[in-house]
């Protein structure tokens, strides 16, 4: 390792890295609430529950919470439902929709959503959520900000509580914790993290944060800094992420005018150990709950500081114009006009969820509604996807109820989701159609000699 990297590397872990003292290894069993039933206080609260601690999830929608403790979760995540029901027979997990219950916590995770609205992001639910825990807490705790908070939210929320300590004598600490889960992958993702990051200055809540990743076996993954760092952390690795997209997406721009595959190009570059093979894979553009808007966040942030535009807002205009450049090959080489038949296949804004927040696909179909309404979609997760679209304001689309049927329909057939049952589709179905694969699923199989006009990305 450089120099200076070593350097930070020891500091960091200052205080159990690798070796973790005998006093820290005793496992014991932590009372934590988790604030706010979403996906990552969900996840969060079944993974901490599963490895034994007593863990509350609240929610004040009452209906959320109570659906919970009968062990259904309102969204889809491999895996996690059934260990849901697990921790709950176990007793290791409730789920409640008031503090009552859940005075005397030792660790208080606020999970609450931040959304931005219009490019501003908004923290009146941390805040209310962190004002509760201050209200019902009965005894010192650590309070954990696990929801994306934006940049100077840490100072803001420390000075509350400094003056909420003035009339207090329980003291309690404010710990920066980001969540790095990707959707599809949360149990994998915590199970095994590359890293786990902790905002604090305090050597002692340091100890006691070792103390709750012991049962999970991953204590040594945790990298302690200051807060405000830790803070930044996850709206750096988040904007790296999606500029690696950008970057490899506008590369496909060029690389479709030069004759190149972009595959090829993902490939030879990844194999530079400074580059690195993951997040290369190009398509019609980053979407998702966290891409789109931490980057707003930070732009906003870099606004408020008078720091000029950069890399981060061209990563937005790049993603924006990808699917632009997509629906323009749509447009020219399907000839797409008001009497053409479309076909969507996939919807989320990935495989493997039932997420349909920021999906490319999605802003692609708004599109083309605008020149014919003859689209007719499908999506593997339609029972709970289909409801979602329908409230959306798009009249008379068709709902497919199987991925054939609605190839059948239309002419043009349009792959938004790399869904793995898509690429196992018989390529007997897209004969004689017009092929636009946004994810480039079947860019390595031989679709010329099957009668289908196909059209990826970048190539
Ligand atoms: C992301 C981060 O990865 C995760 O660490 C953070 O906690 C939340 O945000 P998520 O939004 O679940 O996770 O999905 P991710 O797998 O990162 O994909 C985001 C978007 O990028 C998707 O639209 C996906 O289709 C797209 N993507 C991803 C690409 O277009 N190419 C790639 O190579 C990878």
């Amino acid at each position: 390792m450089a120099g200076w990297q070593s350097g930070y590397a020891a500091a960091c872990k200052a205080v159990y890295a690798g070796s973790i003292p005998a006093s820290a290894s005793r496992l014991s069993i932590m009372n934590i609430t988790i604030v706010g039933s979403g996906y990552v206080g969900i996840t969060a609260g079944i993974c901490f529950a599963n490895v034994g601690h007593s863990v509350s999830l609240i929610d004040k929608n009452k209906a959320k919470a109570n659906h919970l403790a009968m062990g259904k979760l309102d969204f889809f995540e491999p895996g996690l439902e059934k260990l849901l029901v697990k921790c709950i027979r176990k007793e290791s997990l409730k789920s409640y929709s008031d503090y009552e219950k859940c005075r005397k916590s030792d660790f208080y995770f606020v999970c609450v959503d931040t959304p931005t609205v219009k490019g501003k992001p908004k923290t009146t639910n941390l805040f209310a959520a962190v004002y509760e825990i201050l209200k019902y807490s009965s005894r010192p705790s650590i309070i954990v900000i696990k929801s994306t908070a934006p940049i100077g939210t840490y100072k803001k929320l420390e000075k509350k509580l400094e003056n909420f300590h003035k009339n207090s004598i329980i003291k309690h600490h404010l710990v920066v914790h980001p969540e790095f889960l990707s959707e599809g992958t949360a149990l994998k993702n915590f199970n095994s993290p590359d890293r786990i990051i902790v905002g604090t200055n305090s050597k002692q809540i340091q100890k006691k944060i070792t103390k709750l990743y012991l049962p999970t076996g991953n204590a040594n993954k945790i990298i302690f800094m200051k807060p405000e760092s830790a803070e930044l952390v996850k709206y750096a690795s988040n904007a790296f992420l999606a500029t690696k997209i950008s970057f490899i997406n506008e590369i496909s721009q060029i690389s479709e005018h030069s004759g190149g595959i972009i595959e090829e190009i993902s490939y030879g570059l990844g194999l530079d150990k400074r580059i690195g093979p993951h997040f290369l894979k190009s398509g019609i553009g980053w979407g998702g709950s966290c891409f789109p808007k931490d980057l707003e966040s930070l732009i906003y942030t870099k606004r408020m500081l008078n720091i000029p535009k950069g890399i981060i807002e061209a990563s937005l205009e790049v993603n924006e114009f990808q699917v632009v450049n997509f629906y323009n090959k749509i447009l020219k080489k399907g000839k797409l006009s008001s009497t053409s038949k479309v076909s969507v296949m996939g919807l989320t804004f990935k495989p493997d969820t039932d997420d349909i927040r920021n999906s490319v696909g999605f802003k692609l179909i708004k599109m083309i509604y605008k020149v014919t309404k003859n689209i007719s979609v499908y999506d593997p997760m339609k029972n709970t996807v289909y409801p979602k679209i329908q409230s959306m304001g798009i009249d008379g689309i068709k709902f497919s109820s199987s991925k054939l049927k609605c190839i059948n329909s239309s002419e043009i057939i349009i792959f938004a989701t790399e869904w793995r049952e898509f690429s196992e589709i018989n390529k007997k179905y897209l004969k004689n159609k017009l092929v636009f694969d946004g994810r480039n699923i079947f860019t390595n199989q031989k679709l010329a000699k099957s009668k289908i006009e196909y059209f990826s990305v970048g190539s």
